[in-house]
């Protein structure tokens, strides 16, 4: 292989890729989703969707990444027999762009809380006061763009010190910090009075709500947590050695996604129900009924602390996969240095971030089809451009990539492997686009 970058390890490998799929997706949307759509009924949808349509999807980005070994823009470029295709690594580098703009916001928020948590000044009120307290935190001007500045800063560091020391190194510490986090905060949950209650809510398969939008949610939910659609994950695999089994590798990765968003779940439910509150959506349940929760229970600055903890560092990694790819893409096709690199694509995430952060506050007035800034590049990114770009990539893969390529990376011999060939491109032609088609156009129509 070349001088180009690579992770030095297959556990540095893993914990880069987790940190990536491990995010706020795990944390707050997969519980509030899973409760909603009849629980157990939707763990069992959600792993069907991630072992059908995810596994698949991901391990057509990794072929893309490491066959090229180059950014999401050149990897397409480089392998594609119509230059055309190169098109989907634009698209991915547009929507990686979009979606940092205000997943920096909610990242400097849940930096802002842990700084709460840790100086102690988070407990204690009643729901309705954190319910304000939030609303005007998120609608003011300079706290929230103090916060987003400073995981911008600290995200900088970490990628300009490069794809070893800087991401690898920062995954292998933090990764394996969130997961004692996770440990801790789940037992604890599990001993609280009325946890049955909450795991019941989570685990018990409710039928009777289960729809098409059940499945169609769970693809969804599957897309965007195990990170694809945006050349994320071929820009990841870029940095692999050849000795990286694609397919295991895409295995774990989505068992301890799963894993984590289950946690997650266990973690707040039994919480929530214990102490008497109503599941909420979104960042209304963390930032608004999860203060009031720790305010009661015995111990709540050290579970709030490491919650907050937990949650912050869960983003922060996921921020840091999502930077990397449009960090890797001007440094590359322009030929820059990383450092400078950073610094460009700091300043413009910093200035479009606060317009976002803004749009929650002074520019709230400004929407388009009734949507701020913030959910409208939110709408737009993940309900459009990541499934779009999860189906041109399965069609490219699946129809046009030669085949030679993906018997190489994924290392194919003999009869068996033929016909494991044989249904992994059949998956790539027909099941991947075909239902991630049916969430895209449910998106549109929502
Ligand atoms: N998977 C992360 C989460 O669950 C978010 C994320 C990181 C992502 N990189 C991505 C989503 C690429 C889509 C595409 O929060």
């Amino acid at each position: 292989m070349s001088r180009r970058a690579h992770f030095a390890t297959k556990f540095g490998v893993l914990m880069a890729t987790v940190g990536s799929a491990v995010g706020l997706g795990n944390i707050w949307r997969f519980p509030y989703q899973a409760g909603e759509n009849g629980g157990g009924a939707f763990l069992l949808t959600y792993a069907l969707a991630v072992l059908l349509i995810g596994i698949p999807a991901m391990v057509a980005e990794f072929i893309v990444g490491r066959e090229s070994h180059l950014n999401a823009v050149g990897a397409f470029k480089k392998i594609a027999p119509k230059k055309a295709w190169g098109g989907i690594g634009y698209l991915g580098v547009f929507t990686g762009f979009m979606i940092d703009c205000y997943y920096c916001v909610v990242t400097g928020w849940t930096l802002y809380y842990l700084f709460l948590a840790a100086s102690d000044n988070l407990l204690g009120l009643s729901v309705d006061q954190y319910s304000l307290m939030f609303s005007t935190y998120s609608s003011s001007v300079f706290p929230p763009i103090f916060a987003l500045v400073s995981v911008i800063l600290i995200t900088g560091v970490i990628v300009s010190l490069g794809v070893q020391k800087g991401i690898e190194t920062a995954s292998k510490i933090m990764m394996p910090l969130l997961f004692l986090l996770l440990l801790a905060l789940a037992v604890n949950s599990c001993l609280l009075e009325d946890s049955q209650t909450g795991l019941e809510f989570l685990f018990i398969p409710n039928w009777s709500e289960f729809t098409i939008d059940t499945i169609l949610s769970a693809i969804g939910q599957a897309f965007f947590s195990l990170s694809l659609g945006m050349a994320c994950l071929v820009t990841y695999s870029s940095y692999f050695t050849d000795d990286v089994n694609l397919i295991g590798t895409a295995s774990k990765i989505s068992v301890i996604d799963m894993g984590v968003a289950v946690l997650a779940g266990v973690i707040i439910f039994p919480a929530v129900f214990t102490f008497g509150m109503e599941p909420e959506q979104g960042p209304g349940l963390v930032f608004k009924v999860l203060p009031n929760v720790f305010s009661q229970m015995p111990l709540g600055y050290l579970w709030s602390l490491l919650f907050y903890a937990l949650l912050f560092l869960a983003a922060l990694t996921s921020f840091i996969s999502i930077t990397e790819v449009v960090v890797a893409y001007i440094s590359e096709a322009f030929k820059i240095s990383r450092v400078k690199s950073v610094i460009l694509t700091g300043l413009t995430f910093t200035l479009l971030g606060s317009v976002c952060s803004l749009s929650f506050g002074p520019l709230s007035g400004f929407t388009i089809a009734d949507k701020n800034i913030f959910d409208s590049l939110d709408y737009l990114a993940t309900n459009i451009l990541l499934p779009l770009g999860g189906i041109l990539t399965s069609i490219f893969v699946g129809w046009r990539l030669d085949r030679k390529v993906i018997e190489k990376q994924l290392n194919i011999k003999g009869k068996k492997g033929a016909a494991f060939l044989k249904v992994y491109i059949f998956f790539l032609r027909y099941i991947v686009p075909a239902s991630v088609t049916c969430v895209l156009v449910t998106g549109l129509l929502s």
